[in-house]
């Protein structure tokens, strides 16, 4: 097995192996004034402690990027601003525990919002802006979101006479009808001066949906408590320095935009660059040389984008800055790690974790020697296994149920409105994450695929079940089923395979139209790539559909067991 050394320079943990075996989560709460209150915000931990620090105050905490766009933001300013931000939603009627959602795309007002709704004790529910109707109502209804931050050109997505606890709407960039808030009139009239809600750690912050393979989309419910792994891990895994750059390109809508976009970062007291717009090589590039980026954490399917968009490119800018390349999201190809090791002078680090499970838990620490294809070993104070189904641990080199021992700190509270799902995780005190993998000899995690039908797609996942339900609305469409196929940029393409209505005949305008009927109901990502019409779909006597055959049907598989195949 080939292994590179590890990341060179001084880090902040040096003997990565001795704090496993010595630490405990309790040492870290000592950092925080909870320790000394019993009361905590993580906004006070990630902005305020920071704007309050005379050394620190006037560093900058956020530098943000869109095209020709640039904006500064100190630490004193994100404070000021999200103290306005909590003034606003404080007339509102905002209180502690109530849903807040926040629909923009990524810009510094993101932020101040989204502090200033945890400055009330209130709930952040970040949406990806890519969301259209289905997926935004899904996720309004399900939480029943109180207030909503939008702009004006998402807020058609908005459909409010289906959403009763909806009761505010603040807009962006207009302004808007008399039912609706400008949200500059009331930020202008908000005073800087906010005291924060002071918090049990146990409270309600953090509401982040995600796909499973049944039902629809489920709302993961993060507490205060969370931070003090996301500062963690942003201290050994980022390796985070106060004077370090550090570029997360996920969208806050996203788990990652959140734990690694917000907390990470920040509250470790680290520069934050954010970019608006879209994926191109070049800009992306042109982001880490103009603001010297030095930590950067990013995705496969980028870095595969990056790999083909070809060596030149790279080579054209000047990106020296950076020391330190972190990805998350799906499996991580030995490819690209030797080829950002060439053309980059730096080798990618993996790591593991899920929106479940809040923050980190299986990395490629920076002082690890990294075994390229494996997503390496846990995080001190988090204990991993492969479990079969029975919840037995098995021994290095099987493959089954990559299991975490339930008590990390960012672990969910639970799924919101729905503590059956939360429950249904755990055997034997083992949370299952759904994915398969193995251990080897060393302790190193390699991850062989998802359990379950959920798809991941450049790095998104997507749960059939939604994506079936979105297409039986199509009235060309009787029945469909959606399984994830291999891609070699993507990871995983959307194919469905659907029965036609009476009356309507197979045709590529068909096909496509069906196709946009997903891109504008839920999502540009969840529209199947590869549309194939079928005479019937293959359930089982009860009346599931078999996405497993479908699969290995597509894939020229064995079928395996078709015992329960419908005759
Ligand atoms: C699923 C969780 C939390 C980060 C963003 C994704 C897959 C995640 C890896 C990795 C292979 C990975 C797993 C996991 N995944 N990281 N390093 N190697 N697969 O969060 O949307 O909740 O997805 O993403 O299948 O279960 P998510």
């Amino acid at each position: 097995m080939k292994m590179l050394a590890p990341l060179a320079g001084k880090h902040n943990v040096t003997d990565f192996e001795a704090l496993c075996k010595s630490f405990e989560w309790s040492h870290m709460e000592r950092e925080f004034s909870w320790f000394t209150t019993g009361k905590v915000n993580a906004a006070y931990e990630a902005v305020d402690r920071h704007a309050e620090n005379p050394a620190k105050s006037d560093q900058l905490a956020l530098i943000y990027q869109d095209g020709d766009t640039e904006e500064k933001w100190t630490f004193a300013q994100l404070k000021n601003r999200s103290n306005q931000a909590a003034n606003m939603l404080k007339s509102l009627g905002v209180t502690k525990g109530d849903r807040v959602f926040l629909f923009m795309p990524r810009c510094p007002d993101f932020y101040a919002s989204f502090f200033g709704i945890l400055k009330n004790g209130a709930v952040a529910g970040p949406l990806f802006e890519a969301f259209m109707e289905q997926a935004v109502e899904d996720r309004l209804k399900d939480s029943g979101a109180k207030v909503l931050i939008t702009t004006a050109e998402l807020l058609p997505r908005v459909k409010r006479e289906n959403l009763p606890d909806l009761k505010e709407i603040i807009v962006l960039d207009c302004e808007p009808a008399d039912d609706l808030h400008d949200y500059e009139k009331l930020m202008n009239a908000a005073s800087t001066a906010f005291e924060p809600v002071w918090l049990d750690k146990e409270d309600g912050m953090l509401l982040h949906y995600t796909s499973g393979s049944t039902g629809k989309p489920k709302g993961v419910y993060h507490a205060h408590r969370a931070m003090i792994q996301h500062y963690a891990t942003g201290k050994w895994v980022l390796d985070l320095q106060e004077s370090d750059v550090y570029w997360c390109t996920a969208d806050p809508g996203w788990v990652t935009g959140t734990s690694y976009g917000i907390f990470g970062p920040w509250l470790n007291g680290a520069t934050n660059v954010i970019a608006g717009g879209r994926f191109t090589p070049e800009a992306w590039y042109k982001m880490i040389e103009k603001h010297k980026v030095t930590v950067w954490y990013t995705a496969p399917t980028a870095l595969r984008k990056l790999a083909a968009a070809g060596d030149e490119v790279a080579h054209s800018f000047d990106l020296s800055s950076l020391r330190h390349v972190l990805s998350v999201g799906e499996p991580l190809n030995p490819e690209i790690i030797y080829w950002a090791e060439e053309v980059y002078g730096k080798r990618i680090h993996d790591t593991w974790w899920m929106t479940e499970t809040g923050a980190m838990l299986i990395v490629n620490h920076p002082t690890l020697p990294i075994k390229p294809g494996a997503m390496g070993k846990p995080i001190p104070g988090v204990e991993a296994a492969i479990i079969d189904d029975a919840g037995n641990v098995l021994p290095p080199h099987q493959s089954g149920n990559l299991a975490v021992k339930a008590g990390w700190p960012s672990m969910m509270k639970t799924i919101w409105g729905n503590q059956e799902k939360f429950d249904s995780y755990f055997i034997n005190g083992w949370y299952v994450s759904g994915d398969s993998a193995k251990m080897d000899e060393d302790g190193y995690f390699w991850f062989e695929g998802r359990l379950d039908d959920v798809i991941n797609t450049s790095g998104k996942l997507v749960g059939p079940f939604e994506v079936e339900s979105k297409l039986i609305e199509h009235p060309a469409v009787t029945e469909a089923a959606v399984i994830g196929k291999p891609d070699e940029e993507r990871g995983e393409i959307i194919k469905a395979f659907i029965t036609l209505d009476k009356g309507h005949l197979d045709s590529i305008e068909l096909r496509e139209e069906i196709r946009l009927f997903i891109k504008k109901g839920l999502s540009a990502h969840a529209a199947p790539r590869e549309i194939e019409i079928v005479s019937s779909i293959p359930k089982t006597r009860s009346g599931k559909i078999m996405r497993r055959l479908l699969r290995a049907k597509e894939l020229g598989l064995p079928l395996g067991d078709t015992s329960t195949l419908e005759e």
